[in-house]
């Protein structure tokens, strides 16, 4: 089954120059780029993106972290990724959210690590399950920033612009 994934490589791995090595093995999985960009992430796109984690004691350095007030390095890229079993596959590539547990071979056993505090810098992001992607891929996207028409949309008029938006 084709599906989609949202893919971030976190300001940890930009600092480290990993994007490069982060393409390289996402590239053994052969599934397709169909929107990518560099982002600069606001507290609020951190936030939502983290919702789940807003109860958790280490949520304030997840938003710092992801934000790149931990990294001197602003911005994160981020990707969607879409083709067969999408989702597994590139989970399976990053490994343990845990850098510590991750397989050594993975992206995160390889080049991750836990800070001295415990906040885990596990390099790169990836949506967990379907519906987790679809949340996360329309925070992260507009409509026509994808190649692919992934979700329903809806067209609207904004200062005689007509765009389109999720639907
Ligand atoms: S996952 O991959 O979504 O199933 O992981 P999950 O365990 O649900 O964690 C969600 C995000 O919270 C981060 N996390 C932590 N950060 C810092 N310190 C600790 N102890 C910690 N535990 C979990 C984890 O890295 C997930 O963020 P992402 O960006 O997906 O890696």
């Amino acid at each position: 089954m084709n599906q989609q994934t949202l893919v971030l490589v976190k300001p940890d791995g930009l600092k480290k120059s990993l994007t490069g090595n982060v393409l390289t093995r996402l590239s053994e999985t052969k599934l397709e780029i169909v929107a990518a960009k560099i982002a600069k992430v606001s507290r609020k796109l951190a936030e939502e993106h983290y919702e789940q984690m807003k109860d958790k004691p280490f949520f304030e350095e997840l938003v710092k972290y992801i934000r790149g007030e931990l990294h001197e390095r602003r911005k994160v890229m981020a990707m969607v990724y879409w083709g067969e079993e999408a989702i597994v596959k590139v989970r399976e590539l990053a490994g343990a959210t845990n850098p510590e547990e991750a397989d050594p071979v993975s992206i995160r056993g390889a080049y991750g690590r836990i800070t001295t505090r415990g906040i885990y810098e596990n390099v790169i992001h990836t949506s967990k399950n379907a519906e987790e992607a679809e949340r996360e891929i329309k925070l992260w996207f507009e409509p026509d920033d994808i190649i692919l028409d992934l979700y329903p949309t809806k067209q609207v008029v904004i200062k005689d612009k007509k765009i389109r938006i999720w639907a």
